[in-house]
């Protein structure tokens, strides 16, 4: 699967987004080695910080699948922004630590804007396990 078929996933992800209070609806999409492709969608909740976001979700299914760091390939994640969606600092931190630092997080809007980095580029010096 190549990055623009993974960004079409997450854009399938995005259209299941239970987002009534920010009415911003953001899709991701995970790739493991084996080909398998996990969503999740962002899902809010009236006591707004218990909300959680596409990027987080899309890891967390696929770890409830038995997937885990080593199985990860890339990331996409996509939203009706200007230009593409930049993921929160949550979601940074979480990838650091749940994805491989080869994995590609592919970044998205609905006009067709890609930009590609990686973890380490989204999250330069970053706190980890080793530092506890
Ligand atoms: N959101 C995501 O799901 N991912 C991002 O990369 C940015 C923000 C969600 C959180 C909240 O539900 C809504 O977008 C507005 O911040």
């Amino acid at each position: 699967m190549d990055k623009d078929q993974l960004v079409e996933c997450a854009k399938e992800a995005r259209s299941l987004s239970y987002s009534p209070y920010s009415n911003f609806a953001v899709g991701a999409a995970v790739l493991a080695k084996d080909g398998s492709v996990y969503l999740g969608a962002n899902v809010e909740n009236s006591s707004y910080p218990v909300s959680m976001c596409a990027e987080r979700n899309a890891i967390y299914n696929a770890m409830m699948d038995g997937k885990n760091r080593d199985d990860f390939v890339a990331l996409a994640v996509v939203g009706d922004t200007e230009g593409p969606i930049s993921p929160c600092g949550a979601c940074r931190q979480v990838m650091s630590e749940l994805l491989p630092p080869e994995a590609k997080i592919v970044m998205a809007n609905l006009r067709g804007d890609i930009k590609e980095a990686s973890i380490a580029e989204l999250l330069p010096y970053a706190f980890d396990g080793s530092d506890l």
